[in-house]
């Protein structure tokens, strides 16, 4: 350590960052580019002293030669003269989560933008920063740019918050988006993704919805004041969503959108990602690409939409920075709102008993008597069909019937759906995909 590192000064702010890949190199560029505004909005200076990542080798885009390097983040973590432990690392157990832990329990405060951990720990983890006057500090992990953590924990103190949804995964919007615009299906367009860094090498976590559902987990927990409950959140992705759909939804006055919903009912508390035909007048209908949106209804404000960038260096950056500033400020607040100790689990509501209407696309076999029968069985089960469309015409193929049904219960639809299945002339699983109102 040098001389100016060790010299203790009441107007620096310490931090240390573990994690220098795309977050944390922009981190390091806002902190460098913004010195004198966030000296001038927060009084201090803030000074980066140590960086971990693994390879010291490795050719990074910002100047490290200013910073102590520790081959190993927990060293970072528990020892090093920090006020600020920065993990820009991932993954939701490892040294993600033993550095993390290990810096909020000798009361270093914690910035983190790793989802996946406050998906699996957060419940436990603001306790521990609790017990040990530590923050833990989160913005970046959920929605990106979006500042929407400070406006669910300030902005919207005020307000009962009864339901909250958006747009939560930039990859999946820029897929849909994309296979929209240009008509072309699922497997080419995500192939585009992952050549351009919209998509990871392995995009399992993004198109199947499990990171829209570790962000919808912690809103969730953050908006109604409850444990996070990652295990009720009920995902699908958006890997069988074919073009086809998306023009028919066009047709019906919707697009499809991968939504996080979650929100308060007579059983408990619903949370779901799933795709979604959204109806074209709605705002969240028009966030396009890498977008994100998330949309709060509070019992005193209505209805609040935030809109932005959800990931990528500059916006994750700039939220890891806004509560690095917020720390500097001397601002510290419960991690969810309300004391650790009062985040009691939340009754989940199960899939069974969510309403909404449907679509349905069928290939069947075009027979005399199909659609009767696939019309029968969905006023048997009290499926009330809102419109039908049936194209084309041949003796051997089949040809699609897609269907829009009124409102019902999940388990009604999906009862019908198991007798739909079982008929001889439907040819492939049918393509369901609920519709969401606003
Ligand atoms: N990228 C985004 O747009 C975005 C948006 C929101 C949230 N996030 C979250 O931000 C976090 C970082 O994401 P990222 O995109 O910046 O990831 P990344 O580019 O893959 O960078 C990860 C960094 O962590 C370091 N690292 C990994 N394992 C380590 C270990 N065991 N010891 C020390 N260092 C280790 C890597 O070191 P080397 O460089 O030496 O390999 C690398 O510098 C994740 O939690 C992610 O979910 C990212």
């Amino acid at each position: 350590m040098s001389d100016q590192q060790k010299t203790p000064s009441a107007d620096q702010l310490k931090v240390g960052i573990a994690g220098l890949g795309t977050v944390g190199t922009g981190v390091i560029k806002i902190i460098s580019q913004q010195a004198d505004i966030l000296r001038q909005r927060t009084g201090r200076d803030i000074v980066i002293k140590g960086v971990s990542a693994r390879d010291p080798k490795k050719l990074r885009d910002v100047d490290l030669s200013a910073f102590e390097w520790f081959g190993d983040p927990m060293r970072l973590a528990r020892e090093a003269d920090i006020d600020i432990y920065v993990e820009l690392m991932g993954g939701a157990d490892g040294i993600a989560l033993a550095s993390v832990e290990g810096a909020l329990k000798r009361g270093v405060d914690v910035v983190t933008a790793n989802k996946a951990l406050m998906a699996a720990h957060g419940t436990r983890l603001a306790q521990v920063a609790e017990e040990n006057n530590a923050v833990l500090a989160y913005e970046a992990a959920i929605a990106g740019g979006i500042p929407i953590v400070k406006a669910l924990r300030e902005g919207l103190a005020g307000n009962g918050i009864d339901r909250i949804y958006g747009i939560l995964n930039g990859t999946c919007n820029y897929i849909l988006t994309t296979m929209e615009k240009t008509g072309r299906p699922f497997k080419d367009v995500l192939a585009d993704a992952q050549d351009q860094g919209y998509a990871e090498a392995d995009p399992s976590f993004d198109i199947g919805g499990i990171d829209a559902a570790h962000k919808l987990s912690v809103l969730a927990a953050l908006a109604f004041g409850r444990a996070v409950d990652f295990d009720a959140v009920y995902v699908e992705g958006i890997e069988r969503i074919g073009a086809e759909d998306i023009a028919y939804a066009s047709e019906f006055g919707y697009r499809i959108k991968l939504i996080g919903a979650a929100k308060r009912t007579a059983h408990g508390i619903e949370q779901r990602v799933h795709p979604c035909l959204v109806p074209l007048d709605t705002p969240i209908a028009s966030v396009d690409d890498v977008y994100n949106a998330v949309v709060v209804e509070g019992d005193a404000v209505g209805q609040a939409t935030f809109e932005g960038r959800g990931a990528g260096e500059g916006p994750t950056a700039s939220a890891v920075t806004a509560d690095i500033a917020d720390i500097a400020r001397g601002l510290r607040l419960p991690t969810f709102s309300i004391p650790a100790a009062e985040l009691a689990p939340a009754q989940a509501s199960p899939m069974e008993h969510h309403e909404g209407a449907y679509y349905l696309r069928l290939n069947v076999l075009d027979k005399p008597g199909v659609m009767a029968a696939i019309t029968i069985i969905l006023a048997e089960a009290q499926v009330s069909i809102a419109s039908i469309i049936q194209r084309g015409r041949s003796t051997e193929e089949a040809v699609p019937i897609v269907i829009l049904t009124h409102e019902t219960r999940e388990a009604v639809m999906m009862a019908a759906l198991d007798k739909i299945r079982a008929h001889e002339a439907v040819m492939e699983e049918p393509h369901v995909i609920r519709i969401e109102t606003f």
